[in-house]
C-alpha cells in the first residue's frame, strides 16, 4: 500500500517547516548585528532593538518559501532573508517617528526613537540598511550562482528601498495626510500601497528565487504573486488600524485617521472584498507549481486571517 499524505498532513508539515524558519530567522538575526559593546554601543543597541523585537517574519519567510521552491533553504539562503527583515526594520523606525507616523507602539513594545532618541533611531535606522546591503554582498560573493551575480541582488533590494519603491509609496503616503478627498482616488492609492508595502514584499521573493540560481523565466509566476500578496498585506493592516485593538496589533491603533487608504476609500466591506479578491490572484499565480506552492498558499491564508504563522 503507499502512503500519501491527506491535505490535512500536508497543511501542518508545511506550517511547521515555516515556524521553524521563523526560529531560523530570530536566532540569525542578532547574529548578524555588530555587538552591543562595540562603537557606537547606544547606535548598535538601538539597531538591535529594532530589528529583534517580536515582528511575524513574513518577509524573510516568503523569501524563504521561494528559495524551497527552486532549490534548498541553506544557510547562506536564510542569511539573505534576514536582510529583508533588516530593511524592513529600517522602515518601521522611521515609520514611527514623530515627523511620519508619530507612533509610540510597534510590535507591543515602545517605539524606537522613544526608547534611544531621535538621532540614535535615524542612525540606527541607516545602520541596519546598511548592514543588509553588506549581508548581500557578503554572501552573494560566495554562493557560486550562473545566473545572477552579487551586483543583480544588491540592486534587487537597492531598488525596492529606494524613490521607485517603499521611499516612494512612503512619500506619497505622507504627502495623502490632509488631502482634500477628491485628490483621493484608487490609482494614487494603489501606488502607495504597492510601492511603501508590495515592493519589499516583491524583492523578497525574488530574491529567494535569485539565491537558490532560478531561471528567469520562473520568476513571473512568484512575482505576480508578491505583489497581490504585498497589496493584499497593507490593506489587511488598513484593516487591522481600524478593527483591532493595540493589545491585538501591538501597535497604536487609529494611526491612519486623515490618511488615504482602501477602507478610507471603499470602506470596511470594500477592503475586505479586495482583500479576497487579490489574495485568490496571488494564489491563482503560483497554481502551475502545484503542492511546490504550498507555503505561499499558506502564506496567503496567514494574511487573509490578518494573523501569525
Ligand atoms: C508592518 O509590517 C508594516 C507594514 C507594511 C504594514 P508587519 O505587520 O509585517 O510588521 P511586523 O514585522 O510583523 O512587526
Ligand atoms: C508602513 O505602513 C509601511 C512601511 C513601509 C513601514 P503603515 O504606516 O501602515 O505601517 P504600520 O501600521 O505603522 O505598521
Ligand atoms: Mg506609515
Ligand atoms: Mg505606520
Ligand atoms: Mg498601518
Amino acid at each position: 500500500m503507499i502512503f500519501r499524505p491527506q491535505p490535512r498532513d500536508r497543511g501542518a508539515a508545511t506550517r511547521e517547516r515555516m515556524k521553524q524558519w521563523v526560529q531560523k530567522v530570530d536566532q540569525r538575526l542578532p547574529e548578524l548585528m555588530p555587538a552591543v559593546d562595540e562603537r557606537p554601543e547606544k547606535v548598535h543597541e538601538a539597531m538591535l532593538y529594532a530589528l529583534t523585537g517580536p515582528g511575524k517574519r513574513l518577509r524573510p519567510v516568503l523569501c524563504m518559501s521561494v528559495a524551497e521552491i527552486f532549490g534548498e533553504v541553506t544557510r547562506p539562503v536564510v542569511d539573505l532573508a534576514c536582510t529583508i527583515e533588516m530593511v524592513h526594520a529600517c522602515s518601521l523606525i522611521l515609520d514611527d517617528m514623530p515627523m511620519m507616523d508619530d507612533a509610540s507602539l510597534r510590535r507591543g513594545r515602545v517605539t524606537t526613537h522613544k526608547v534611544y532618541g531621535e538621532d540614535v533611531a535615524i542612525l540606527a535606522s541607516y545602520g541596519l540598511l546598511n548592514r543588509a546591503y553588506a549581508v548581500v554582498v557578503e554572501r552573494a560573493l560566495h554562493m557560486s550562482l550562473d545566473r545572477y551575480t552579487p551586483e543583480d541582488l544588491v540592486h534587487l533590494l537597492t531598488e525596492a528601498v529606494g524613490s521607485r519603491g517603499l521611499v516612494g509609496g512612503q512619500a506619497l503616503d505622507l504627502e495623502s495626510a490632509g488631502m482634500p478627498p477628491e485628490a483621493m482616488d484608487l490609482e494614487r492609492l494603489e501606488f502607495i500601497h504597492s510601492h511603501k508595502t508590495g515592493a519589499l514584499f516583491t524583492a523578497a521573493a525574488e530574491l529567494g528565487a535569485m539565491a537558490v540560481d532560478a531561471r528567469r523565466r520562473h520568476l513571473s509566476g512568484i512575482t505576480r504573486y508578491a505583489k497581490n500578496l504585498g497589496l493584499a498585506f497593507q490593506i489587511a493592516d488598513d484593516l487591522l488600524d481600524v478593527q483591532a485593538t493595540p493589545e491585538e496589533t501591538g501597535k497604536d491603533g487609529h494611526q491612519d485617521q486623515g490618511k488615504l487608504t482602501f477602507v478610507s476609500l471603499l470602506g470596511v466591506d470594500g477592503a475586505e472584498a479586495l482583500l479576497a479578491e487579490l489574495l485568490s490572484f496571488a494564489v491563482e499565480s503560483v497554481e502551475p507549481l502545484g503542492r511546490r506552492a504550498d507555503s505561499l498558499r499558506l502564506l496567503a491564508e496567514v494574511v487573509r486571517r490578518r494573523g501569525r504563522l
